[in-house]
């Protein structure tokens, strides 16, 4: 007998029926269990199914695998059609598509990450998902120092910042191994680094979010605090597109399993996000 993979979630293309592509999964693979996410209206959460590569509807480009605290960073931005966004720590691009999607074919997006081997694996994920890639940009930066390259202002910009990962144990276990009680707070003091730099970057107007997969305050509220942040107001109360989802009176929002709607598989999240007001 084959090794079962864990669970996933998919976010389906916002222009894709998800009911649909759940009966299709459902269809050629009649032993898994599929429900859609509860938070996010595009995810679906799936076990059981084997290799979603070999899922109807992925080589479609039907559905992107992200996890459902992912996505709903991504949504949490709102970017919105025609608008400008940087997505500061791009990786391989989990959330750049999910952004370039939103900001449709008048808009952009502008993809950064300090290794350049990540955002290369970029182009392949846009194509498959239909993704028009002219309106990519990909910029090597190290936030921690500057800008880089980077130019112009932002309607939106994303800072998913590099983090201990202490958020995602349930899917890396492996990270306690190397966890060491002083990288919160040397973590903490990169992430503050970056979060000011990208700021620079936020139009008047414009919004910033900043989240980590960690649950440890060194890397959310400390960050948050001690960042220097002239003309930016944090948000609080509700995120009003997404029920359940608060921002507290800190500022802070945790996304995870103890959020209404959230599975138990949830990784656990922190997320601020400031409007420039200045
Ligand atoms: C949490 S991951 C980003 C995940 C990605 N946004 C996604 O949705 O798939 C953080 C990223 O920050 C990048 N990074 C680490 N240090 C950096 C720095 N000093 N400047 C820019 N990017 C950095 C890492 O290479 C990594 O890809």
């Amino acid at each position: 007998m084959g090794r079962e993979l864990p669970s996933i979630d998919l976010r389906v293309r916002a222009d894709v029926d998800r009911d649909a592509v759940a009966r299709s999964i459902i269809e050629a693979q009649p032993d898994a269990t599929i429900s859609p996410t509860m938070l996010s209206p595009y995810g679906l959460h799936i076990s059981g199914a084997g290799d979603p590569r070999a899922l109807p509807g992925y080589d479609q480009g039907a559905f992107a695998v992200q996890e459902e605290g992912a996505q709903l960073i991504g949504l949490l931005l709102r970017a919105e059609p025609g608008e400008r966004v940087l997505d500061a720590c791009a990786g391989r691009g989990g959330k750049t598509a999910q952004l370039l999607e939103a900001v449709g074919d008048s808009g952009s997006v502008v993809a950064a990450d300090l290794h350049e081997h990540r955002l290369e694996q970029i182009s392949e994920e846009l194509a498959r998902l239909r993704l028009d890639p002219s309106r990519l940009e990909t910029a090597c930066v190290d936030w921690t120092v500057g800008r880089g390259p980077v130019r112009g202002e932002f309607d939106r910009v994303l800072v998913d910042a590099p983090c201990t990962g202490l958020g995602t144990l349930r899917r890396r276990p492996e990270i306690l191994l190397r966890a060491g009680h002083e990288d919160g707070a040397r973590m903490g003091e990169t992430q503050r680094r970056m979060l000011e730099n990208a700021a620079t970057l936020v139009r008047p107007g414009g919004t910033l979010l900043y989240a980590v997969c960690s649950p440890l305050t060194q890397e959310g509220s400390r960050v948050v605090e001690s960042a220097d942040l002239p003309g930016f107001e944090l948000q609080v109360g509700r995120a009003s597109h997404l029920k359940s989802l608060y921002f507290g009176s800190d500022g802070g929002l945790g996304v995870g399993p103890w959020v209404e709607g959230a599975g138990p598989w949830a990784d656990a999240y922190q997320v601020y996000m400031w409007v420039n007001v200045g």
